[in-house]
């Protein structure tokens, strides 16, 4: 975890990554966009974890990715710490963009789908070490052995493919992976998600640990508010490509002030009996609208159990309600 005073490794302003869609086979027309990430602010500190949660489609991937320049952002700006500069990756040229690329990776949920099945372990660990020029050879060898062992895998394994190890197993590859070029900043997208729950907590364990003995910083996106309440020191709630709701850790799941993050938190059991016998839950009514068309206003006005007139009009700015508690509510005008 982060010290409270840490530098800010990373700063995103303005973020927007919207999708075309289009029509016609032969002359293909623009005919709408999907409104994935719709004008995103962020910030985090070195050495700490940015919790980043919200319902499925929401644009919690969408956002790693093109803060990662995987994607090229619609608009908007990724600053990240350079030698004391902040440099905006937006602006850079591709052979500009190579060595910062280097400082950050990303670990996908699926290590099913993300691992070359017809790759060895040695071969998928040490990729990048090629890739990025940094070892090749014996070098590689003894750096891919380092890694595997760093992340709690037997490098007698090395030769060996995917399919030979289980989905614990094989997230400890992609973690691997992902260090393998000495990062500083990993974008952990869902990392959890697709095990069993029994090995969960190996991973995060193994997450956290890392992180502390390399000095990472993470954004841990996730859906489930228990695993994010654990490994986050900050915490940022999304909805329908916006941010409605930013705190640290406890302060967010002690004193949720957007309807919903209420919403939200509402829904995840406690595991204390005694408290989870008195949880409320709040229901909220209709669907996730569409990213291709949002609403007027605040985009979670059509569900909003607290939904007032100017809330289906203007659309509200994030403001610090609380020393780093920021909220985009009408209720907090
Ligand atoms: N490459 C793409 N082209 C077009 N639309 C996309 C693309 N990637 C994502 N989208 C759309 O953008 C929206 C946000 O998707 P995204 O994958 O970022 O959500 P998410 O919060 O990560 O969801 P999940 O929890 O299911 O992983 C969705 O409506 C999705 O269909
Ligand atoms: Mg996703």
């Amino acid at each position: 975890m982060s010290e409270r005073n840490n530098e800010v490794l990373l700063n995103v302003e303005h973020l927007k990554m919207y999708f075309p869609i289009t029509k016609g086979l032969v002359i293909q027309r623009t005919v709408g966009y999907v409104k994935a990430v719709d004008d995103i602010s962020l910030f985090i500190r070195k050495g700490e974890t940015l919790g980043l949660v919200g319902e499925s489609g929401c644009g919690k991937s969408t956002t790693g990715r093109a803060i990662l320049q995987l994607y090229k952002p619609t608009a908007g700006h990724v600053y990240f710490r350079e030698d004391g500069k902040m440099v905006d990756l937006t602006t850079l040229k591709r052979r500009e963009l190579q060595p910062m690329r280097r400082r950050m990776q990303i670990i996908f949920q699926d290590p099913y789908a993300s691992l070359n099945p017809r790759m060895t372990v040695g071969g998928i660990v040490g990729e990048p070490l090629e890739v990025h020029h940094i070892a090749s050879g014996k070098e590689k060898l003894e750096r891919v052995k380092e890694l595997l062992d760093l992340v709690g895998l037997n490098p007698y394994f090395i030769n060996r493919y995917p399919h030979e190890f289980s989905g614990g197993q094989r997230q400890r590859i992609g973690v691997a992976r992902a260090l393998a070029i000495n990062p500083e900043f990993i974008v952990c997208d869902e990392p959890i998600s697709a095990l069993d729950v029994s090995i969960q907590a190996q991973i995060i364990n193994l997450l956290e640990g890392l992180q502390e003995r390399l000095g990472l910083t993470y954004l841990f996106i996730a859906h489930d508010l228990a695993v994010v309440r654990h490994i986050s020191d900050r915490v940022a709630v999304m909805y329908l490509g916006k941010l409605v709701e930013t705190a640290d850790r406890d302060e967010l799941y002690e004193h949720p002030l957007h309807p919903y993050t209420q919403a939200l938190l509402s829904a995840a059991p406690i595991p204390d009996p005694v408290i989870e016998e008195k949880r409320q839950r709040i229901i909220l009514e209709g669907d996730v609208p569409t990213p291709i068309n949002p609403p007027k206003g605040c985009n979670f006005s059509t569900r909003c159990p607290r939904v007032m007139d100017v809330c289906r009009e203007v659309e509200p700015e994030m403001k610090e309600v609380a020393p780093g508690h920021w909220v985009a509510c009408h209720l907090f005008d």
